[in-house]
Parts: C-alpha cells; sequence; structure tokens
C-alpha cells in the first residue's frame, strides 16, 4: 500500500527519543500544518466540490490532533513554543510543477508522501516508547499511527479520482524518488523528517496501511 522509495533506520527512533521534548514539540507544529495545508488545498481548489468535505475533516483531525499533542505535552512540563522549520516539506514540494493541472496533482502526492512517512515514523517511535517503558506515549503514537495511513489513502483516492490511476501510478513513484532524494540530504538530526534511512536490506517494519 505504501510506496515510499526508502525505510527509515529503525535506530532514528531511539535517538529521537533522547530529545522527547523537542520532538513533541516538533510533533505539534507538524500537526497544525498538515490541517493548514488540508485548508489551503480546500480554499485552493473549489472547483473540485468533491473534495472539500473530505479536506476539512481532515483538517479538523489534524487540528485534534495537534491539540491531543499539546495535552501531552502539558502533562510533561512542555511548553509550546516557535521552533526552527524543518527543511523537509519545503524541499519535498520543489519537486511539484508550477502549473495546473500538474501542480494539484503533485501536491495531492506530496501531501500523501508526508502521510506516509509520518505514519512510519510514528510507527517506530511507538515501538521504541513501548520498548522503553512509556506505556502511556506508545498508545498515543499507535492510536496516530492508523489516521495517518488512512490521511495518506485519502490524499491517493483524491489524485486518483481527480486525475486517474494511471496518472498517479506514473507521478507517485517519481515523487516518492524525490522525497528519498530529500531526506538523504537532511542531517539525521533529532527531527521527525530527518535523514538516518534504512540500508536497503534492514527489515525495517512498514506502516500497515
Ligand atoms: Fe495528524
Ligand atoms: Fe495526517
Amino acid at each position: 500500500m505504501f510506496e515510499l522509495a526508502v525505510e527509515t533506520d529503525r535506530r532514528w527512533a531511539e535517538g529521537a527519543l533522547e530529545h522527547l521534548g523537542e520532538l513533541l514539540l516538533e510533533h505539534a507544529h507538524l500537526e497544525r500544518k498538515a490541517a493548514a495545508n488540508a485548508l489551503q488545498l480546500m480554499f485552493r481548489y473549489p472547483e473540485h466540490a468533491f473534495l472539500q468535505a473530505p479536506l476539512s475533516a481532515l483538517a479538523r483531525e489534524e487540528l485534534e490532533h495537534f491539540e491531543a499533542v499539546l495535552r501531552v505535552m502539558e502533562a510533561r512540563g512542555i511548553q509550546f513554543a516557535a521552533i526552527r522549520p524543518g527543511s523537509y516539506a519545503g524541499r519535498l514540494l520543489q519537486v511539484a510543477r508550477t502549473s495546473e493541472p500538474g501542480q494539484l496533482l503533485d501536491r495531492l502526492l506530496c501531501a500523501a508522501v508526508i502521510e506516509g512517512r509520518s505514519c512510519e515514523r510514528l510507527k517506530l517511535l511507538a515501538g521504541a516508547l513501548e520498548r522503553a517503558g512509556d506505556d502511556e506515549l506508545s498508545g498515543f503514537y499507535r492510536g496516530l499511527v492508523q489516521s495517518e495511513a488512512r490521511h495518506y489513502r485519502d490524499y491517493v483516492e483524491f489524485a486518483r479520482r481527480i486525475f486517474g490511476a494511471d496518472a498517479v501510478r506514473v507521478r507517485l513513484p517519481e515523487i516518492c524518488a524525490h522525497e528519498a532524494e530529500v531526506l538523504a540530504a537532511i542531517p539525521g538530526e533529532a527531527r521527525m523528517h530527518s535523514g538516518r534511512l534504512a540500508a536497503a536490506d534492514d527489515g525495517v517494519e512498514r506502516c500497515g496501511g
């Protein structure tokens, strides 16, 4: 189901958990950004009427995730604050064409890939948290994994409905290949979307989508 071109090194999660406060703060920002992106698509493409209700629901769900992360942060004494934005999404979106209709196809598929990558990383975090004995946060992340997998499928389905399955079959692997290059160029720091990719034969658990 997922077509990510590269998998994350499973040791990424252990490294990320060493900076749990920063990770939670960044996660809160990412959920907020996911909501904003869904809203942007809603406003930018009113001619695709069928997109309006599901994008609205998706944006609302991302804001619920945002609020849930804020509650986790509050319970752990972590303040919400501005952060230096990561470069992942911006670099990924450089692959998007600048004229329509290609731009919409690319934006939908980039959104799908971001959801798919988030899903993979949240699942790795849930596993690492479980091993570290933090069942509360592990359970929280396991719950989010299912939502992000659904969001991946939703964005791919939006693209198929507008552009057809063949167009998606051609373009999605190209965007995934670009995403792999973007990740490889980002330092392996404690970021939700940093580098640190698995070797080809490192059988990392894939996100169930
Ligand atoms: Fe989310
Ligand atoms: Fe999402």
